[in-house]
């Protein structure tokens, strides 16, 4: 049977697949348009959206809103998640163990959604969905393509928190991704 939204949110909500099921607060399972065209997706909830159960809430939520008003886009023209749907303890990295448990639920977002661009927030979801050798320093910005999907990762907002001096190349990686969907989409501007 063709999987639903709905479904593949309550089966989300009520996962116990790995021992982050043991300290989270809520399960967060994203956020956004799930008809976008764009997807972004970070590494794992925080405190404020474990809190919530709402994605990118927090500080690091804030700035993602402002990076994407610097590509004129918001919340309604793209689907927000990220590798993990619950919180590791103390903002820990997400263990291979609990993304391998999670990464399921992700797939078959993906599917339903069928983005043309998924834009990575940082190292771990790049290199869980581009490479798992990707080097975030290094490689930033380029574009990678699989089954006909456009992928990039740039910073994570919260690293851009802790070293603002990596701003001006998120800025470029930014208008990057603003070309590439006006290349690829282009009525997500019309
Ligand atoms: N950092 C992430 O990677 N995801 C969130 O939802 C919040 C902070």
């Amino acid at each position: 049977m063709a999987d639903t939204w709905e479904a593949l949110r309550q089966e989300c909500l009520q996962c116990r697949g790995c021992s982050l099921a043991e300290t989270r607060k809520h399960v967060v399972f994203g956020d956004g348009n799930s008809a976008a065209k764009i997807m972004l997706i970070g590494e794992g909830p925080g405190a404020t959206e474990d809190e919530q159960g709402l994605a990118f809430v927090g500080k690091a939520g804030k700035l993602l809103d402002d990076m994407l008003e610097i590509i004129h886009l918001d919340r309604t023209q793209v689907y927000i998640t990220n590798i993990v749907k619950c919180r590791p303890p103390e903002n820990r990295d997400p263990l291979n163990v609990e993304q391998e448990a999670c990464i399921g639920f992700l797939r078959r977002q993906t599917a339903i959604i069928r983005p043309r661009i998924i834009v990575c927030l940082g190292r771990i979801a790049a290199m869980q969905l581009i490479k798992s050798d990707f080097k975030i320093t290094r490689e930033h910005g380029q574009w990678f393509e699989k089954a006909g999907v456009r992928m990039t990762a740039i910073y994570h907002p919260a690293a851009l928190l802790r070293n603002p001096e990596r701003r001006p190349d998120t800025f470029d990686d930014l208008k990057g991704i603003e070309a590439e969907i006006r290349r690829v989409c282009p009525e997500v501007y019309s």
